[in-house]
């Protein structure tokens, strides 16, 4: 006796609905329908091929799929939890499609190859979207850093006015930030570009396969060389959800920027209506709600990394249950770095830059006491020195309010005779700014490379 689960030969006994419900995958795995679909294809083919199933059978189950498919597409195939995952369901509704040669499809196949297979499809497929996605964003990086190029603003370390910067050098740390997300994410296409279709339950098979050519159809570069590392192996998707926790690592920075400087206090940018909401009670606000969302969403892409990662410790080969916990947090992941770059790249487009506030905020402040440190070092001060000298002016400067461009003359060459009027050009921001044209530094000059060498980066592909 047998139970009517297309593995139930060994049973005699069901599992309860609960059990069933515990078990199955395919509330989730259906969003790998097509992708389990083109892989039964191409093993179909070259069971054909490699006359490992006779022609007609084959070509009965190819036109089967087809039309598999087709209904797919039009939302016309329903699953069921007692058929536990995406695989099994595909192939009762083939089997009811065309009868019992269905069964043929399985031949030289595991479960266990099947969804790597489809696992590696899916995240391939959406791979060179996510780096189109963050392209786009750093386009828009680069328009912005363009149109502000000569705008100054005060450049932060520990959150306190530090020295002067350009905002356009500010957005192209981040344009630099994500190329190498871009990076990272193209490397991973490298190790989601195998496939693992042939490697069967874990050992191979004893049926004459061809996996160069299944992986040639799925698109694949080449099969796993080791069928055991190919149904255990989901590095793969580690590393995606490594390089999205790292890119949601950078959007959350730049979002708490974005935050911080919509503030009354800061008043550097100005989020378009679009891009914020309002309050139900309170007339006046505007909540940069969008930039606080894609920073919190930045938990959710961690805690898929955190959760894959605990999965997959300490796992024997081959493959383990267990494993069935890789999709969701992926997919989810997914489903979340793409909007959060597409909002972010049209929330840094529509914002205002208020360059006025932002380049006053460098007239009043000692954002330039590194100028003065530096000017009496050129004048043959040992800097060590010229830092302490510089430390009391600014001391006494905040004790009665007065700025270093506030300092008369006079008073300079007490300090030191070899000073002279010109002390008062470098002490302003812009010069800070313009001086600093050390390579990758704020200058005008700089930025404007780093520029040209974007749009050099982003025109590669
Ligand atoms: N639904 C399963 C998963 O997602 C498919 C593989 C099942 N293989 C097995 N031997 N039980 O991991």
């Amino acid at each position: 006796m047998s139970t009517n689960k297309l593995w139930g030969g060994r049973f005699e006994a069901s599992g309860s609905q609960a059990i069933d419900q515990f078990g199955a995958s395919i509330s989730f795995d259906q969003l790998m329908a097509q992708e389990d679909l083109e892989g039964s294809l191409a093993h179909v083919q070259m069971l054909k091929d490699t006359e490992i199933i006779p022609t007609d059978d084959a070509d009965q189950i190819i036109a089967g799929l087809h039309r598999l498919q087709k209904q797919l597409a039009a939302g016309k195939l329903h699953f069921t939890s007692t058929n536990e995952d995406i695989h099994m369901n595909l192939e009762a509704i083939l089997t009811e499609e065309i009868g019992p040669v269905a069964g043929k499809l399985h031949t030289a196949r595991s479960r266990n190859d099947q969804v790597a297979t489809d696992f590696h499809l899916y995240l391939k497929k959406r791979l060179p979207l996510i780096i189109q996605t963050l392209k786009d964003f750093q386009t828009v990086l680069v328009q912005k850093a363009e149109q502000n190029v000569e705008t100054i603003m005060p450049g932060y370390t520990h959150l306190q006015h530090a020295q002067p910067i350009s905002y356009g050098h500010y957005l192209m740390a981040y344009f630099y930030m994500l190329q190498r997300d871009v990076e990272r994410f193209e490397f991973n296409q490298q190790h989601t570009n195998l496939s693992p279709l042939g490697a069967a339950a874990l050992a191979g098979t004893t049926f004459p396969i061809d996996r160069q050519q299944t992986a040639v159809t799925l698109g694949f570069a080449q099969p796993y060389p080791n069928s055991l590392d190919a149904v255990s192996d989901r590095d793969f998707a580690l590393e995606f959800l490594s390089n999205a926790a790292i890119l949601m690592v950078h959007l959350s920075r730049m979002c708490e920027e974005v935050i911080l400087w919509s503030t009354y206090e800061f008043n550097y940018l100005e989020l378009s209506d679009q891009y914020s909401t309002g309050s139900s009670i309170m007339p006046q606000k505007k909540n940069p709600d969008m930039a606080e969302l894609i920073r919190g969403k930045s938990g959710r892409v961690f805690g898929n990394l955190m959760g894959l990662l605990t999965v997959m410790k300490s796992l024997p080969l081959a493959y383990n249950k267990d494993m069935q916990e890789d999709k969701e947090g992926t997919f989810d992941t997914v489903k979340t770095i793409i909007p959060c770059l597409k909002i972010m790249t049209g929330m840094i487009k529509t914002a205002t830059v208020k360059t006025a506030n932002m380049e006053k905020a460098t007239t009043k402040d000692l954002s330039n006491a590194t100028e003065l440190a530096d000017y009496l070092a050129v004048k043959g001060l040992p800097f060590r020195q010229a830092h302490a000298i510089v430390g009391q002016l600014v001391l006494e400067g905040i004790k009665t309010g007065v700025t270093l461009q506030q300092i008369p003359l006079t008073k300079y060459q007490e300090i030191m005779p070899e000073i002279g009027a010109d002390v008062y050009q470098d002490l302003q921001a812009k010069t800070a700014v313009e001086r600093r044209q050390s390579l990758g530094g704020t200058s005008f000059e700089q930025v404007r490379q780093q520029i040209q060498n974007a749009k050099t980066i982003l025109q590669k592909d």
